[in-house]
C-alpha cells in the first residue's frame, strides 16, 4: 500500500461522506460540453464527478483512495448516476493521450502530472483547475509548500492552452471581501 493510500483512506475513514463539486466547476458549468468523455481526476469523495455526470458526460472518477472510491461507486449506484469509479495512482497511470474532453483537478497538484494532463486533452479539451496558493490569507490547506501554486502558476503550467476564466486575488485590497486562498483556471485545448 502506498503512503498516499494509507494517508488518505484514513481520512475518508473517519470523514463523513457528502460528495460537494468545487467552485470552478459550479460557477463555470455552463462552460461544459453537451456531451463528451470527462475525468475527475483524484476525486476524493467524487463531487465534480456527480456534476459531470448529472450534466449528461460520460464520466470517470479516479483516486488512490479504494475507501472513497467505494463510497462513490455506493452513492453512484444509490443516485442512478453512471460513473466509472476507478482506484487508481494518477502518477504511476495517468490518462492516456487525447483520451478526454473533460478534465477537472480539485485541490490535487503534482507538477510531475501537467504533460500527462494536457496531452489527455483532446483538442478542444476543456481543463477546470482549482487548488490553493502560496499568498493566502487564512491557514487553510496543505502546509507543505510543494502543494501550493506560486503566482500565477496554474498559467505557466497550461501556458499552451487557451485561458478561458482566471481567478487568483492574492494577498491585494481588503482580506475581509473576494475570493482567496485559491486559483482557479478554465482553458481550452
Ligand atoms: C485534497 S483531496 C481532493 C479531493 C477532491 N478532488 C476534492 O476536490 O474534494 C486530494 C485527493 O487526492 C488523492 N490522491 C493523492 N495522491 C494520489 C495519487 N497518486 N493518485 C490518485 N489520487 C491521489 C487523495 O486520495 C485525495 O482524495
Amino acid at each position: 500500500m502506498s503512503k498516499a493510500q494509507e494517508k488518505w483512506d484514513a481520512i475518508y475513514d473517519n470523514r463523513q461522506y457528502s460528495p460537494t463539486a468545487s467552485l470552478v466547476l459550479t460557477q463555470n458549468q455552463h462552460l461544459l460540453p453537451k456531451q463528451g468523455i470527462a475525468l475527475d481526476l483524484a476525486c476524493g469523495q467524487g463531487g465534480n464527478a456527480v456534476l459531470l455526470a448529472k450534466s449528461g458526460l460520460d464520466v470517470s472518477a479516479w483516486d488512490v483512495s479504494p475507501v472513497v472510491i467505494q463510497q462513490l461507486q455506493d452513492f453512484s449506484a444509490k443516485n442512478n448516476l453512471a460513473i466509472n469509479c476507478q482506484t487508481r495512482d494518477v502518477i504511476a497511470s495517468p490518462p492516456e493521450p487525447n483520451s478526454l474532453d473533460v478534465l477537472v483537478v480539485s485541490f490535487f497538484l503534482d507538477r510531475r502530472l501537467c504533460e500527462s494532463l494536457l496531452s489527455a486533452l483532446r483538442p478542444g479539451g476543456l481543463l477546470f483547475y482549482q487548488t490553493y496558493c502560496q499568498q493566502k490569507i487564512e491557514n487553510k490547506g496543505p502546509e507543505n509548500t510543494n502543494f501550493l501554486l506560486t503566482d500565477n502558476e496554474l498559467l505557466s503550467l497550461f501556458s499552451t492552452m487557451k485561458v478561458r476564466v482566471y481567478r487568483e486575488e492574492s494577498l491585494l485590497g481588503d482580506h475581509q471581501l473576494g475570493w482567496r486562498n485559491q486559483a482557479l483556471l478554465v482553458a481550452e485545448k
